[in-house]
């Protein structure tokens, strides 16, 4: 194996991250299709795959480390968002969390010397800056055009914003 225990154990966990981000971000485009709100339904939908992406990013990485990867339990998402506005914002809190994880995956990999996983992790650092980016873009969209979440001209405006988003 080309990696340590630790920084294998600490991607595998990654792998588990990255596969319930996807599950969340399924759960938010279902909730907005719900609501009928099928741009903000597509927005949601487009992180999906890219999630999936990422899982196998890592997967692909550990395979060629020689490394085994343990699939683990996946949690239900949690879908109590009272409006679109909530769900912004636990979307931006959730990336903000994955930022962390990244962060704290880098630091280990380098206080481990280990710069091949220091190298990968790059693209998720790189990664993990244009998504905060991204939906903090949405979360001051949304408090300029004064977005309360309540149904009426602004939800159709934030509705076709975050379709074109999702293009
Ligand atoms: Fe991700």
């Amino acid at each position: 194996m080309l990696m340590s225990e630790n920084i294998a154990d600490k991607l595998n966990d990654q792998v588990t991250s990255e596969l319930a981000a996807s599950q969340l971000y399924l759960q938010m485009s279902l909730a907005c299709e719900a609501m009928g709100l099928s741009g903000a339904g597509a927005f949601f939908r487009s992180h999906v795959a890219e999630e999936i992406q990422h899982r196998d990013r890592i997967i692909d990485y550990m395979i060629e480390s020689d490394a085994v990867v343990n699939l683990q339990t996946i949690p239900a998402p949690e879908a109590n968002w009272k409006s679109l506005v909530d769900m912004v914002h636990s979307a931006y809190d959730h990336e903000k969390k994955v930022t962390d994880q990244i962060n704290s995956l880098t630091k280990a990999a380098l206080a481990e010397d280990d710069f091949s996983t220091f190298n990968m992790l790059q693209w998720f650092v790189a990664e993990q800056r244009e998504e905060m980016m991204l939906f903090g873009d949405v979360v001051e969209f949304m408090n300029v055009a004064g977005f309360t979440g309540d149904t009426g001209d602004q939800m159709v405006n934030m509705d076709n914003y975050l379709r074109k988003l999702s293009k």
